[in-house]
């Protein structure tokens, strides 16, 4: 920084900018290789917002490598910097999970990251640049879809109800692919009631546990599918059905068995 801000020399040991570079990109690459969640470490200038380093896992293979000065890109129109750059000393912004762009395009294969970047303050108060950690939540992710207890699923949500962990995996990420499929189509009962602050009983959401039974007192629904372990024959012949699993063909009320 010192350097940079002296126009190439550090004023208080003499040494050149290249050589803080250098020093800094090195430190860079050998926390990345021993920190593998990590998919890059970038920092970028805060005045004309291009990269400075970015040392990523584009090599041979996946390796670690330093990224060439032709590809260090301008980041002044992304979220991550922006929002940044709004930030106290010491505040950390963590984007949405969301699919890895590159250029302003995503990345093919898609993989999911989250960004996480802190502002760094020079001498004078101003932002200096912008630190930027990129994180491969493929394996966090994995192991959220692994953890379904036997016979179950897994959901996972975000805020726009787009699906960031779906049994079909072309289901995930619809917003961003141009294939939404929000979570609230699928489970309308369940939106309803949880949207209104209701604490509707739910467990698995996908026809398997029971947990969401439920009387049909009124209206007609379509059963998607489910375990007889979840719903008998009998049961729906009673007019019981699964509230996750029930797509409602006209206005109908329902009751929980609780109630
Ligand atoms: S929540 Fe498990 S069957 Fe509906």
């Amino acid at each position: 920084m010192r350097a940079r801000l002296a126009g190439g020399v550090d004023t208080v040991n003499g040494v050149s900018e290249a050589i803080w570079l250098e020093r800094l990109t090195n430190g860079f690459s050998g926390a990345l290789r021993a920190k593998p969640v990590y998919a890059s470490f970038c920092l970028i200038d805060a005045g004309d917002a291009r990269e400075i380093i970015r040392v990523d896992r584009s090599g041979p293979n996946g390796e670690v490598r330093n990224a060439p000065e032709a590809e260090l890109q301008s980041e002044g129109e992304q979220a991550h910097f922006k929002e940044t750059m709004k930030l106290a000393a010491g505040e950390i912004y963590v984007s949405p999970l969301d699919l890895n762009r590159e250029s302003s395009a995503t990345e093919t294969p898609y993989w999911p990251t989250l960004r996480m970047a802190t502002p760094i303050f020079a001498p004078n108060g101003k932002v200096f640049g912008v630190f930027i950690v990129t994180v491969d939540m493929r394996p966090a992710l994995d192991r959220v879809r692994s953890s379904a207890p036997e016979g179950g699923q897994i959901y996972v949500v975000n805020d726009r109800g787009d699906y960031l962990v779906h049994p079909n995996p072309a289901r995930e990420f619809g917003t961003e692919l141009g294939t939404r499929a929000d979570w609230r189509a699928d489970f309308p009962f369940l939106a309803t009631a949880l949207d209104a602050g209701i604490s509707y009983p739910f467990g698995c959401q996908s026809g398997n546990c029971g947990a969401c039974k439920s009387h049909l007192v009124n209206g007609e629904v379509a059963m998607e599918g489910y375990s007889e372990f979840a719903l008998s024959d009998e049961e729906k012949a009673r007019g019981l059905i699964l509230a996750c699993r029930a797509v409602p063909w006209q206005d109908s009320d329902v009751a929980w068995l609780e109630a």
